[in-house]
C-alpha cells in the first residue's frame, strides 16, 4: 500500500461525508458549516488590498510579523490580563488548525495520551493520532450541559500527558464560568497535565465573561493558548491563528512550522493587524446578531420537542432528536431530502452522539426562521 497505515486508518470527516450529499441540491438552507455568514469587515479587507498595492508580497519572519505579534501581546493583555513576550512566546499560524497540529506534534511522544472532552471539533482526534498520540475521550451529555467535571478528569488523568480543551465548544456551544475553570485547573495541576486551550470562539460568549485559561493562577506555564481571527472577526479565508505559550513549547512549534509552512501569508497578517488595531466594534455587532439567533433557535427547537440546552457561546446548538424516534443520521437525511435543510448528524462528533444534530446559526435570521418552519413541517408530515 502506498498510503501510510496511520493515514489509511484515519476516519474521514463525517461532516464532509454528509455534505457531499448537499452538493448539487438546489434551494438548500445549510445550517451545517461552522463559518460566519458575515463578510470580513470592509476596512480589514481594505488593509489586505492596500498591502498588495504597496507591494507587501514577501515572506515574513517564521514566527509571523513582529508588528502582529506585538498587537496580539497588547490585545491579550488588555482583554484577559495575559502577558506574553512577542519575540519568544507567540507564533502566528495558518488558522488555529495549524496551531493544533503543531502543538500536538511539538509535545507528544509515541503512545502518549491526551484527554479530549467529547463531543469535540472533528480535527482533535486526528491531530493527536497523526502526532503519534492516543486520544482519550471524556464524554459529556445534555444532562451535564456538555461540560466535563473535575471528577471525570480525576478518573481519567492517570498517565495522560495533557488535555486538549475547547470553550465555547464546537459543536455544543457549552462554555465554562471562571469558577468551573478554577475547579478544573486544580485537577490539571494535581495531575500535572499540559493544557492546550482552544479559545477560538471566546469573543462569542453570551451569558458571562469569558475567562482565558492561562489567566488562572499557575496555569500560564502549563498552557498553550490558541486563538485566531476566523470566527469572531469573520476572517476564515485569511487563515490567521496564533499560539501563545511557554517559550520552550512555542520554540518547538516554531521549529516544525518553519520547515513545513515557513510563514503565514503576509496579506492575511496585515489584515489581522488592522482587525486588532480597530478594536472590537465589528466583533460586538456580529455577536449581538448571533446572540439574537441563538435565543430564537433554542426556543424554536425546544418548542418543536427537540430538546436543546442553552449554549453559552460559539454559533452552534446541539439538540437531541431522540423524541422523533430516529437516529440523527436518519433525521438529518430526511430533513435534507424532504425539506432541504442541511444539519450535521451528531455521529460526526462521535458514536455517543447518535441522538443529536449540530445546527449552526451562522446563517441569516430569515434562513433560521424558514428552517424552523421546514423542520416543523417535516415533523408534522412524518
Ligand atoms: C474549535 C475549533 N478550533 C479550530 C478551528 C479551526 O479554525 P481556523 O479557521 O482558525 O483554522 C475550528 C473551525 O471550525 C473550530 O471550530
Amino acid at each position: 500500500m502506498r498510503v501510510s497505515k496511520k493515514v489509511d486508518q484515519l476516519a474521514p470527516s463525517g461532516i464532509r461525508a454528509f455534505f457531499d450529499l448537499v452538493l448539487g441540491m438546489k434551494d438548500v438552507i445549510s445550517l451545517g458549516v461552522g463559518e460566519p455568514d458575515f463578510v470580513t469587515p470592509w476596512h480589514v479587507r481594505q488593509a489586505a488590498i492596500n498591502s498588495l498595492e504597496q507591494g507587501f508580497t514577501s515572506y515574513t519572519s517564521n514566527k509571523g510579523m513582529l508588528e502582529l505579534r506585538r498587537e496580539i501581546t497588547a490585545f491579550v493583555h488588555k482583554r484577559h490580563g495575559l502577558s506574553y513576550d512577542p519575540e519568544e512566546e507567540i507564533l502566528i499560524t495558518v488558522g488555529v488548525s495549524e496551531a493544533l497540529d503543531l502543538a500536538m506534534r511539538a509535545v507528544l511522544n509515541p503512545g502518549e495520551k491526551i484527554l479530549i472532552p467529547s463531543p469535540c471539533y472533528v480535527a482533535y482526534g486526528p491531530v493527536v493520532e497523526l502526532a503519534g498520540g492516543v486520544p482519550v475521550l471524556l464524554p459529556t451529555s445534555l444532562d451535564s450541559g456538555f461540560k466535563i467535571t473535575p471528577a471525570q478528569v480525576d478518573a481519567a488523568a492517570k498517565g495522560a500527558k495533557g488535555i486538549l480543551f475547547n470553550y465555547p465548544c464546537n459543536p455544543t456551544g457549552a462554555s465554562y464560568t471562571k469558577a468551573e475553570l478554577q475547579a478544573l485547573a486544580k485537577l490539571f495541576k494535581q495531575h500535572d497535565l499540559l493544557v492546550v486551550s482552544d479559545e477560538i470562539y471566546d469573543e462569542l460568549t453570551y451569558d458571562f465573561e469569558h475567562t482565558a485559561f492561562p489567566s488562572l493562577p499557575e496555569m500560564r506555564e502549563r498552557t498553550v493558548y490558541l486563538n485566531g481571527f476566523s470566527k469572531a472577526h469573520a476572517m476564515t479565508g485569511f487563515r490567521i491563528g496564533y499560539a501563545c505559550g511557554p517559550r520552550d513549547i512555542i520554540e518547538a512549534m516554531t521549529k516544525i512550522h518553519q520547515y513545513t509552512m515557513l510563514c503565514v501569508p503576509i496579506t492575511g497578517q496585515m489584515a489581522a493587524i488592522e482587525a486588532l488595531k480597530s478594536g472590537l466594534k465589528d466583533v460586538h455587532s456580529m455577536k449581538k446578531e448571533y446572540h439574537r439567533r441563538r435565543d430564537f433557535m433554542v426556543e424554536a427547537l425546544n418548542g418543536l420537542g427537540l430538546k436543546c440546552h442553552l449554549p453559552q457561546g460559539a454559533f452552534y446548538v446541539f439538540p437531541s432528536v431522540k423524541s422523533t424516534g430516529e437516529t440523527s443520521m436518519d433525521f438529518a437525511k430526511h430533513v435534507l431530502a424532504q425539506q432541504k435543510v442541511a444539519l450535521v448528524p451528531g455521529v460526526a462528533f462521535g458514536d455517543s452522539f447518535v441522538d443529536h444534530v449540530r445546527i449552526s446559526y451562522a446563517s441569516s435570521f430569515d434562513n433560521l426562521k424558514e428552517a424552523a418552519v421546514r423542520i416543523k413541517t417535516y415533523l408534522k408530515k412524518r
